[in-house]
C-alpha cells in the first residue's frame, strides 16, 4: 500500500488540485480525497499531514460541508486553507461570519510571530485572497501568526496540536512565497521527506499493479493518446505476460488514426495490439441521438461491452486498465463537491453492470505529469506530446446526430487544420486543436452560385492540464489559410468560425 505524504480534503475549491501539484512538484506525494471521505479511507493512506482545501460554501450555512470529525483527532498536523481555515475556526469555537467587504486578489501579509511555517520567507509578503467570510476571533488554543490589512487573523496556529490555518491561498502563483509555505508545512511540521518524483511514482505503481494482478490478466484499452499509452507502457514493464492490449475502432476516429495507432504499438512499442472494429456497433447505437450526455453514456457503455466480448476470448481476465486522469474524475464529479460537468467516457460513462475491476494508475495525476511519466518510461516525444483526443472521439465534436456523412465532413476539415498547424509550428505551441461540425447551414456564394452549407468551428486552446484553458491567439494569416483551405477543399462546408471562449466558462470540447 502506497502511503501519501499529504492528503488534501477537497471542499470544492477551484484551486484544490493546485495544492497537490505544488507539493508534488517539491517531492511530497500528495493525494486528494473528497471532503466527506470516510475516516478509514483517509487513514488507509497513512498521511503525515492533512490539508483542508478552500471551497465555495460558508461554515455557518445550512449546506456547509464538514469532514468527518475524526479528522481532528488523528493526532497528525492539519492545515486549513480559506474555507478549511474557517472550518478549523468554527470547529474550535470561533465565530465565522460574512465579511462586510469581500476580499479578492492581492493582500499584504505581515508576519507577527516568528514560526517555522514562514522559514525562508520575508516578514512582509504578497498573498492572494479570495473570500467573503471572516473569522472574527481566534479559536481556542490558537495564536495569531500573521495579519493582513483586512484579516487580523490571517494565519493562526496551535503548535501543540500542530493545527495551522491560512486565510489566503498559498497554492496560487500570485501568493509570492506560497509554495515555500506549503513546503514548510510538509517538511518541518509534518516531517515529510522530499523524495517523490516521476521515477519513484512509476516504480511504486508497477509494484502496486504487480501485487494486485497476481496471475490474473489485464485488458488494457488504448486509444493512441498519451494517457492510455503510458498505462500500457507501465503494464508492459511489470506484467507483460498477463497483458492484453486492445484498440477499439469505434468509427469516431480521425483520418488515418487506426493505422497510426497500430503502427505505434506494433512497431515502436513492441506490444501485440488487438484491433477490434466495432464501428458499425457504435454508429448504430448513436443513430438519432442528439443529447451530449446520452452520447457519452452510450459510448462509455458500448466500450465496456466490446471489452467484455474480447475478454471472453481469453482466460482469467479480471481487470480493465484505463488511462483515467484526475481531470476526468473531477469533471465527471466523483471527487469534490461540484456537479457533473460532463461524464467522461471512462468514468461517469461506465455502466453499472461492468464486472471488470479497474486499474487506473494515473487517476491522481494531471496531463503534464503524465507526459513527464511517459518520457520517464521511454515513450517517444511525438507520442507524449500528441494533443489530447477524447475517448468519445468525433461524436462530441458533431453537434446533434452523428452519422457517416457528418463524420466524413468533419474528418476532412480536421486533417486540414492539423496539417496547417503542424506546418506553421503552431501544433506544438498549443494544447489542443480540432474542428467542430456545427450542423448549422448558412448562405454563401461560390463562383456566382448561392450555397447553403455547413459551418465548421475551429477550436484551438492553450492549457497546462485542461482544467482551465484560453483560446490560442493564432495569427490571422494562419487562421485565414485554414479557413481558405477548408472551404475550398471540403465540399459541403462554406463557412469557418473561430471559437474565442475560454474555460471556464466554456469547456474545451463542445459537448
Ligand atoms: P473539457 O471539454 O471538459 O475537456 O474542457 C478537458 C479535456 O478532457 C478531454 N475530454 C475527454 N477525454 N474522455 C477523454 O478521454 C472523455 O470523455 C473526455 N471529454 C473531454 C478534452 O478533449 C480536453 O482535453
Amino acid at each position: 500500500m502506497k502511503t501519501s505524504d499529504i492528503v488534501v480534503l477537497d471542499f470544492g475549491s477551484q484551486y484544490t488540485q493546485l495544492i497537490a501539484r505544488k507539493l508534488r512538484e517539491q517531492g511530497f506525494y500528495t493525494e486528494i480525497l473528497p471532503f466527506n471521505a470516510k475516516l478509514d479511507d483517509i487513514k488507509a493512506k497513512f498521511p503525515k499531514g492533512i490539508i483542508l482545501s478552500g471551497g465555495p460554501a460558508s461554515v455557518y450555512a445550512d449546506d456547509a460541508y464538514f469532514c468527518d470529525r475524526g479528522v481532528f483527532e488523528l493526532g497528525i498536523p492539519l492545515l486549513g486553507i480559506c474555507y478549511g481555515m474557517q472550518l478549523l475556526a468554527h470547529t474550535y469555537g470561533a465565530n465565522v461570519r460574512a465579511a462586510n467587504k469581500k476580499e479578492y486578489g492581492k493582500a499584504e501579509l505581515t508576519i507577527v510571530k516568528e514560526h517555522v511555517l514562514f522559514k525562508d520567507t520575508p516578514t512582509n509578503q504578497v498573498a492572494w485572497m479570495s473570500h467573503s467570510d471572516v473569522v472574527e476571533e481566534l479559536p481556542n488554543g490558537f495564536t495569531a501568526l500573521a495579519v493582513s490589512e483586512h484579516s487580523p487573523f490571517c494565519v493562526f496556529g496551535d503548535d501543540e496540536r500542530k493545527f495551522y490555518a491560512m486565510q489566503f491561498h498559498p497554492e496560487v502563483n500570485h501568493s509570492e512565497y506560497g509554495q515555500i509555505l506549503l513546503k514548510n508545512f510538509a517538511k518541518y511540521i509534518c516531517g515529510c521527506e522530499s523524495t517523490w518524483n516521476m521515477g519513484s511514482f512509476a516504480k511504486e505503481q508497477m509494484k502496486r499493479i504487480k501485487e494486485k494482478v497476481g496471475d490474473d490478466k489485464v485488458l488494457c484499452a488504448v486509444s493512441g493518446g498519451v494517457d492510455s499509452s503510458v498505462v500500457a507502457a507501465l503494464l508492459a514493464h511489470c506484467i507483460k505476460d498477463n497483458l492484453i492490449v486492445v484498440f477499439v475502432d469505434n468509427g469516431l476516429l480521425r483520418t488515418n488514426e487506426r493505422e497510426q495507432v497500430e503502427n505505434t504499438f506494433k512497431t515502436r512499442l513492441g506490444v501485440d495490439l488487438i484491433t477490434i472494429d466495432a464501428s458499425e456497433l457504435f454508429l448504430g447505437r448513436l443513430a438519432g441521438v442528439r443529447d451530449p450526455e446520452t452520447k457519452r453514456k452510450i459510448i462509455g457503455e458500448t466500450f465496456i461491452e466490446v471489452f467484455d466480448m474480447e475478454a471472453k476470448k481469453h482466460t482469467n481476465v479480471k481487470y480493465l486498465a484505463q488511462g483515467t486522469l484526475y481531470t476526468d474524475i473531477i469533471e465527471s464529479s466523483v471527487v469534490g463537491a461540484g456537479k457533473t460537468i460532463k461524464s467522461h467516457h471512462n468514468v461517469g460513462g461506465l455502466p453499472d453492470w461492468m464486472k471488470f475491476e479497474l486499474i487506473e494508475p494515473l487517476k491522481e495525476i494531471f496531463k503534464d505529469e503524465v507526459r513527464a511519466l511517459g518520457l520517464e518510461l521511454g515513450l517517444s516525444r511525438d507520442l507524449v506530446f500528441r494533443h489530447p483526443f477524447p475517448g468519445p472521439g468525433l461524436a462530441i465534436r458533431i453537434m446533434g446526430e452523428v452519422n457517416k456523412p457528418s463524420l466524413d465532413l468533419l474528418r476532412k476539415a480536421d486533417v486540414i487544420l492539423r496539417d496547417e498547424l503542424k506546418s506553421t509550428g503552431w501544433y506544438d505551441k498549443t494544447w489542443q486543436a480540432f474542428c467542430v461540425l456545427l450542423n448549422v447551414n448558412s448562405v454563401g456564394v461560390m463562383g456566382d452560385n448561392r450555397t447553403y452549407e455547413n459551418a465548421v468551428c475551429i477550436r484551438v486552446v492553450d492549457a497546462t492540464d485542461g482544467m482551465t484553458a484560453s483560446f490560442s491567439r493564432l495569427p490571422y494569416d494562419v487562421l485565414e489559410n485554414i479557413s481558405k483551405r477548408i472551404i475550398n477543399e471540403v465540399s459541403g462546408i462554406n463557412r469557418v468560425v473561430y471559437d474565442i471562449s475560454s474555460k471556464p466558462p466554456a469547456t474545451i470540447e463542445w459537448e
